[in-house]
């Protein structure tokens, strides 16, 4: 056995996903397991070099987690050969320059999403990228979630016939830190910070409907301010001026249209906090982020309106689990794994920058449909 190690400065590992998602779940779980094999006798072997702004923040981390690399001083950690990848978690507004100076420096890139603050932001890096000859990858967390695996097994079997419409719905009440501490960071809900859900969300709905349904070809969106005083992490009052809502129509290629409600200021009445249900002429289907459910054509009720008497059916029973059927790993260590991969071996990987750049695009185009109160096409994008 050959061990292969890759120093990768993974910056922003102190924010929620930084730190549990990609640090924890992922690269510190890859070396839990041993290491991630590539079949040919070498295992990979990911070595992070924590990078931040807060000096006492980074000890303390690699201090708990027993690593010995860390810096306050990005150029420095880039400058350094041996570094061969670039994380990126930082809060959305400090990415696209650090990743920037990443790729100049001739490392690979790999990137939470949104890529960029706006599409000639996040085109430009896939470009760079391109040229410098570096690998690219962006975090598209959800397509390895159990419930849409299922989902798209579904789809990939031909289950659904002729797919007609999505209905996603995601969110749930982010309290507003007066009473409660908010469960999401306060910058999340200032606009001029790089917050709102449409930023946050349309980068998910973008690859999601894309990989399973089709490219989405134009966007309708309504979005809102539903509460627009929050308070932050020390407890101070401040103007939410981000969206915290976005009802969004999209159409597809191939037809279909998908309509998603994404919201902070939801309370939940679902089973999980994003739920899709996807109708076709031959049945149907509701995934969350772990089940799934099936309802074909055969065992389809024929409901009659009839609102003068008590519903005589239990509708959610007529519903069938999907099985697993396989093993389920966290889809963020998957996509790590699967990015590595491409790093060491070369192997085919299509989550990149210009993916990465889709995402930005969607949510663009969704803030100016909002604006302007219209239906945007959105054009495919070739780097
Ligand atoms: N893939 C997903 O499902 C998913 C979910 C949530 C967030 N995200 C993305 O991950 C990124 C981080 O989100 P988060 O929720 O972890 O945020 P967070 O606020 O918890 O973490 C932000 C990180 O950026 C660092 N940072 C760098 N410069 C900063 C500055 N000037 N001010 C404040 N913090 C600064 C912080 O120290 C921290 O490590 C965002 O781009 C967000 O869009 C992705």
């Amino acid at each position: 056995m050959t061990r292969r190690t890759v120093r990768i400065a993974m910056n922003g590992v102190t924010g929620r996903m930084g730190h549990r998602q990609h640090l924890v779940r992922s690269v510190l779980a890859i070396r839990e397991q041993g290491g991630l094999p590539l079949g040919d006798g070498t295992v990979i072997w990911p070595e992070p070099v924590l990078v931040g702004r807060r000096a006492h923040a980074l000890r303390a981390l690699a201090e708990r987690y027993g690593l010995t690399e860390w810096s306050t001083d990005l150029d420095a950690v880039l400058a350094d050969d041996s570094v061969e990848i670039y994380f990126d978690a930082q809060l959305t507004s400090a990415r696209a320059d650090a990743l920037k100076k990443a790729v100049a420096a001739g490392k690979h890139v790999y990137t939470e999403k949104p890529t960029a603050a706006d599409l000639a932001g996040a085109l430009e890096l896939a470009r760079l990228a391109e040229t410098a000859g570096v690998r690219h990858g962006c975090v598209q967390d959800k397509l390895f979630l159990p419930g849409l695996r299922k989902l798209k097994r579904l789809v990939d079997g031909g289950f659904f016939g002729e797919i007609l419409s999505v209905r996603g719905e995601f969110g749930y009440w982010v309290f507003e830190g007066d009473w409660q501490p908010a469960q999401r960071p306060s910058w999340n809900y200032r606009a001029e910070d790089g917050g709102g859900i449409v930023v946050d969300m349309f980068p998910h709905w973008e690859y999601v409907l894309h990989e399973l349904f089709g490219r989405v070809t134009s966007v309708t969106a309504h979005v809102a301010t539903h509460v627009p005083r929050r308070w932050d992490e020390d407890g101070k009052p401040y103007a939410a001026t981000a969206d915290d809502a976005a009802y969004g129509i999209f159409r597809l290629e191939g037809g279909a249209i998908a309509q998603i409600n994404s919201s902070w200021a939801v309370r939940v009445h679902r089973d999980e906090l994003v739920e899709f249900q996807v109708d076709g002429t031959h049945g149907s289907a509701v995934a969350g982020l772990r089940g799934c459910r099936v309802q074909h054509r055969s065992a389809t009720p024929k409901p009659v309106w009839n609102p003068d008497l008590p519903s005589a059916e239990s509708f959610r029973a007529g519903w069938q689990e999907v099985p697993d059927n396989e093993e389920f790993d966290n889809g963020f260590k998957v996509q790590w794994e699967l990015f590595l991969r491409h790093v060491v071996a070369g192997e085919p990987y299509h989550w990149d920058l210009l993916a990465g750049a889709r995402g930005v695009q969607l949510a663009e185009l969704g803030l100016r449909s909002a604006a302007e109160g219209r239906t945007l096409d959105v054009p495919e994008l070739t780097l």
